[in-house]
């Protein structure tokens, strides 16, 4: 990345106000502690922080890497740790969730509602046949039923598979089948944009050939909208949990027990199911949130506006907050429904303290300007987050002066769906804070940056990142698929003096203070808006339509999303007469999104009578970007052709 030298000279600084720091969670001498005895630090996480029906004896077993297994020995109930233990703590009254629909319509939960609830709905799963270990599909909007439904099979020790509702039909049952899952929870519909989307029917698409391994549908009446209904196998929950009895004992599972799958984008077509496991994802979750986001969870009011498909919803809407007995927000719709002040009003309205966004959320408010966040109160808050793709020193300055009242701390976190919670951040009330830079690794947490021959890069270098001891979060593996996880994360370190080194697919550099600066994916992901995008994917989508011969798909940088998929096709000589370039554009964008989902549909697809190539064959992506990203051509000397750009702008023939 071209502008990282002119970022690097940032040189504006934000030290802790004496206030924020006296009250702050996080002390310094977490940093010594952890340095001290990194596993004594993560045990003692473990113990201050859970609920343990078996005490652990053991911290970690890095016997036979990369396969990690923390506080095996002890044994816990992820659900009790984040409900039940709470109100005989005396805050059942205590609000879980202040959840807001797209159309204003709201609910309150408080702990001992969601416990109830979620008791409710883990009889009605163990009705159904759910037992430890199997595998539940869960494709929801974001309303409370979809933390219930998560929080009642991980009460059962089975394990779910969150599909976020934006994807298809395909795409679902691509994620069914890997994980063979036995029931799918869903809705008919939920709100979006001022309109029901339809659910159940993509379900309904999904199951249509009768041989997936799903027993049971069970369905939420959000929408409104009409269904089909298969009877024997679909059941309403209003039909089902609601009259279910609230009288549910959790049961202990080992701390190795599988918690999730959630699925990723990698650098094939084929997504990979990421595993999480119980006891040491629960305690790197609540660890983090904690620290992070400075909560006091008496006082609180957090709200992460993440949707529960993403990773950010499973640890820091769902599990990190519920296992600290935070108070929370969740929003079912989109930020500017019905008008764009939305987020703001909604501050206003709960009071909301911290803020936990993405970058791109905060480039698209920069562009409709302040007016908006100004015709609201949003003097509650107190502290900002930022998670997903780096924030750029311009986007960071504004979050803190026109949403932070120039006040706030703001937390830059690095993490991944594989690293399961936070690894790199600020902590507030201690770190002095610097624009666009993720800056240090959390106490316990150990990274470092390697240049391409595994040493470390000195200061002002920059290099592959790399984690280099395991940690409590991190992922178990790829279900069903231990040759990838090997081959993915650590093949490309695995001869490092101590053992093989997590290596994240992430470029990375450090400032002269040693300060951790993310540079994006070195591999063939692509971030878009903060989500995972693989150009093999989308590039398989487009060629399985019939008008493609081939196709090449690179992330573009993008003002506002980060990057945005561009995509280029050679599209077939029969096509040529029946459709002009831009109509055929047109259809493979809509293919796309209709075989992926809307998240990954490009930007723009030119249509190109040839791909650069090298003399070997391969695709010169590195050409592509520069023509998406409206550059002159690079260098061009290793082409097969150098006349072969040519992107058709009207009749293909
Ligand atoms: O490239 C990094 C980027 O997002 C990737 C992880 O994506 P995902 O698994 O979907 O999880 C997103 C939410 C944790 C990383 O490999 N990324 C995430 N956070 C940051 C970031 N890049 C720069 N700065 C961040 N704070």
């Amino acid at each position: 990345m071209s502008s990282i030298d002119s970022l690097l000279h940032e040189d504006r600084r934000f030290p802790p106000s004496p206030e924020f720091a006296a009250d702050a969670v996080a002390k310094s001498d977490l940093y010594g502690q952890a340095s001290a005895d990194r596993l004594g630090f993560w045990a003692d996480r473990a113990r201050e922080l859970l609920h343990w029906h078996t005490p652990f004896t053991q911290t970690l077993d890095w016997s036979a890497p990369p396969v990690a297994r923390w506080f095996a020995d002890g044994e816990l109930n992820v659900a009790y740790n984040c409900l039940d233990r709470h109100v005989a703590d005396g805050h059942g009254d205590r609000v879980a969730y202040h959840w807001e629909g797209e159309p204003g319509d709201t609910r309150t939960l408080t702990y001992a509602e969601l416990t109830a609830e979620v008791k409710r709905a883990a009889n009605v799963l163990a009705g159904l046949g759910i037992r430890a270990g199997d595998r539940v599909a869960i494709y929801l909007p974001m309303i409370p039923e979809a933390i219930v439904a998560m929080l009642a099979v991980a009460r059962l020790g089975a394990v779910h598979s969150v599909v976020f509702g934006g994807f298809s039909a395909d795409s679902l049952r691509t994620r069914i089948d890997d994980a063979e899952a036995k029931l799918v929870i869903t809705a008919d519909g939920g709100y979006r944009k001022g309109k029901v989307f339809p659910l159940k029917p993509t379900v309904d698409e999904s199951l249509a050939d009768g041989r997936s391994t799903v027993e049971h549908v069970l369905v939420v009446r959000r929408g409104g909208n009409e269904v089909a209904w298969t009877e024997g196998r679909d059941l309403w929950w209003h039909d089902t949990v609601a009259t279910a009895s609230d009288e549910h004992e959790a049961e202990a599972f080992p701390a190795e027990n599988p918690l999730f799958i959630l699925y990723t984008s990698g650098t094939t077509g084929k997504p990979k199911g990421i595993l999480h496991t119980s006891g040491g994802y629960l305690t790197h979750v609540a660890y983090t949130h904690r620290n992070v986001f400075d909560l006091h969870p008496e006082r609180d009011v957090y709200w992460s506006t993440a949707d529960v498909g993403w990773v950010t919803g499973h640890s820091y809407v769902v599990y990190g907050p519920l296992a600290n007995g935070a108070t929370s927000v969740i929003y079912e719709g989109t930020p500017d429904t019905p008008h764009p002040g939305r987020w703001w009003e909604l501050v206003q309205k709960y009071g909301v303290t911290i803020l936990y966004a993405a970058p791109t959320a905060i480039r698209t408010f920069m562009k409709i300007g302040r007016q908006e966040p100004q015709k609201w109160d949003l003097s509650s808050l107190r502290l900002l987050g930022s998670v997903g793709e780096p924030i750029n020193p311009e986007a960071w300055v504004w979050y803190r002066d026109i949403i932070g009242g120039g006040t706030t701390p703001i937390v830059d976190t690095w993490w991944q769906t594989e690293t399961g919670g936070i690894m790199i951040s600020a902590l507030p009330g201690i770190t002095t804070l610097k624009p666009g830079s993720a800056q240090v690794p959390l106490p316990g947490v150990s990274v470092e940056v390697l240049g391409e021959d595994g040493q470390p890069v000195g200061n002002g270098q920059g290099g592959l990142l790399v984690v280099t001891e395991p940690w409590p979060g991190m992922l178990r593996g790829i279900w069903r698929d231990e040759q990838r996880f090997r081959e993915t994360y650590w093949e490309r370190f695995a001869d490092a003096p101590d053992g093989p080194l997590y290596f994240a697919g992430d470029g990375a550099r450090r400032d002269a203070d040693g300060d951790i600066w993310l540079l994006g994916r070195v591999d063939d992901v692509m971030n878009v808006s903060g989500h995972r995008l693989s150009t093999a994917e989308i590039e398989s989508a487009l060629v399985s339509h019939p008008w493609v011969a081939e196709s090449a798909v690179v992330g573009a940088r993008d003002e506002t999303t980060g990057q945005a998929v561009v995509a280029f096709v050679i599209v077939k000589a029969s096509q040529a007469e029946v459709a002009t370039a831009s109509e055929a554009a047109e259809v493979l964008r809509a293919h796309v999104s209709q075989q992926i989902g809307a998240i990954a549909r490009p930007r723009q697809i030119f249509v190109v009578t040839e791909l650069p190539k090298t003399r070997s064959g391969k695709i010169m992506r590195r050409l592509l970007r520069d023509v998406a990203e409206g550059r002159e051509l690079g260098d061009t000397t290793t082409l097969t052709d150098a006349g072969v750009m040519q992107v058709i702008t009207d009749r293909l023939r």
